[in-house]
């Protein structure tokens, strides 16, 4: 059996990488069908601080083939991995292709795969934000439309698919394997020093006071270009940070590169800077930030991701979006999440109620650190 995996952009790595640890797993058993498998990056992201330094702290593979896509528009990097990534399945005929996530990389290998008549898995299918403005969500549905097996992370996943028209032998509900991840490397993070990683990820050392150990903080993290792309939109985001939150406690705050270059466009970088008590990090690996998001009093986050490793370290989280495919994740099923959107008094009044909340760590069913075994299993059953 040979499979391609594909990764592109920072939140595939953290799912890619235990998929591969259960592959090479899976060939250690010499009672088992052995699996080729060859791991493809598309280059979507490719910066040290974006890619490669999570191959190295997750411990992946290098990939067999790098495809060097790139920054662009949609249209530039769907295009270029497709083109790119027909030659290579052309070439490898794998079985199957399995892909991750949401990204541009996730649905351009699709549509390449289905069109060569090869077999699609999708790992974390069914996540639905309704919201077609989403550039993921374009990518989610037209991934799972075009895969013969989808593993879904939760219940209410599994049953977008079918409401979709899935049949139900194409489900599976396998858990998150991104909580593998969480799982593999929490104690290597818990033994990294707070002040140890501010002093090493710093860009306004100058500026911010020094942070005392075991002081509580705020930790924030934002790119999506909802919030990002338009001043109007990001100046009153700024706003709220800078007054509220920043009087109250120091914010910890690890900038996106889209982010950064939006800031500097509209003229806010310098001031964000400037700001005692803001603390601007280099994007971080991921033992970093898994151990910011260990201690942090609460988290601001935009991204998906963290959203689910707040759920299970039960870090109080306000997602910065009006919607959220991940809703497994939110106080109404059971997580410590809430949707506040990106308007500033939604984010003053719910941000001053969750920080009388509780640290309660929240794990939905599967979330157990042992998904990519089960989706090796299920991909090794279906043929
Ligand atoms: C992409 C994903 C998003 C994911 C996010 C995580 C899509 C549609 N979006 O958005 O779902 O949450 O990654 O980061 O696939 N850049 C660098 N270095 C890099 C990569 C990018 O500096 O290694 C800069 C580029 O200037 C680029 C900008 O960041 O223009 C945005 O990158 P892009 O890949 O277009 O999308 P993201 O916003 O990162």
């Amino acid at each position: 059996m040979k499979i391609i995996s594909v990764v592109g952009a920072r939140p595939n790595f953290m799912k890619i990488a235990p998929l591969a640890h259960a592959l090479e797993q899976h060939n250690r058993d010499s009672a088992k069908r052995p699996i080729e498998h060859l791991l493809v990056h598309t280059g979507q992201h490719y910066d040290e601080r974006m890619s490669r330094s999570f191959f190295e702290d997750l411990r992946i593979p290098r990939p067999d083939i790098d495809l060097e896509i790139g920054s662009g528009s949609h249209a530039e990097q769907v295009g270029q991995t497709m083109i790119a990534f027909e030659k290579v399945v052309r070439e490898q005929r794998p079985d199957w292709v399995v892909v991750v996530g949401d990204v541009n990389a996730t649905c351009a290998c699709s549509i390449t795969a289905k069109k060569e008549h090869l077999k699609l898995a999708h790992i974390e299918a069914g996540l639905r934000s309704f919201d077609l403005e989403m550039p993921e969500e374009i990518n989610r549905l037209v991934t799972d439309r075009l895969s013969d097996l989808l593993f879904a992370t939760d219940e209410i996943a599994s049953q977008n698919l079918r409401d979709e028209g899935v049949p139900e032998s194409r489900i599976r509900m396998v858990g998150n394997i991104m909580i593998d991840t969480l799982e593999a490397h929490r104690e290597t993070a818990a033994e990294l020093k707070i002040e140890g990683i501010i002093a090493a990820n710093q860009i306004n050392a100058a500026t911010a006071p020094e942070m005392q150990p075991n002081a509580p903080y705020a930790l924030i993290t934002m790119h999506r270009p909802s919030n990002v792309d338009r001043p109007e939109v990001l100046t009153p985001i700024l706003d709220f940070l800078l007054d509220e939150v920043c009087a109250d406690m120091p914010l910890i705050w690890p900038i996106h590169p889209r982010t950064q270059k939006q800031m500097q466009a509209f003229d806010l970088w310098n001031r964000t800077l400037a700001r005692p008590n803001c603390i601007m990090l280099q994007p971080l690996g991921y033992h970093e930030m898994l151990r910011l998001n260990m201690q942090a009093e609460l988290m601001l986050t935009d991204s998906g991701g963290l959203q689910e490793e707040c759920c299970v370290l039960g870090t109080p989280c306000l997602t910065l979006r009006w919607n959220t495919e991940r809703p497994v994740t939110l106080r109404e099923h059971g997580g410590g999440g809430v949707l506040v959107g990106n308007a500033a008094e939604n984010l003053r009044r719910e941000y001053r109620q969750l920080r009388r909340q509780r640290r309660t760590p929240q794990r939905p069913p599967l979330w157990d650190g042992h998904a990519a075994e089960r989706i090796v299993a299920e991909i090794m059953q279906a043929g």
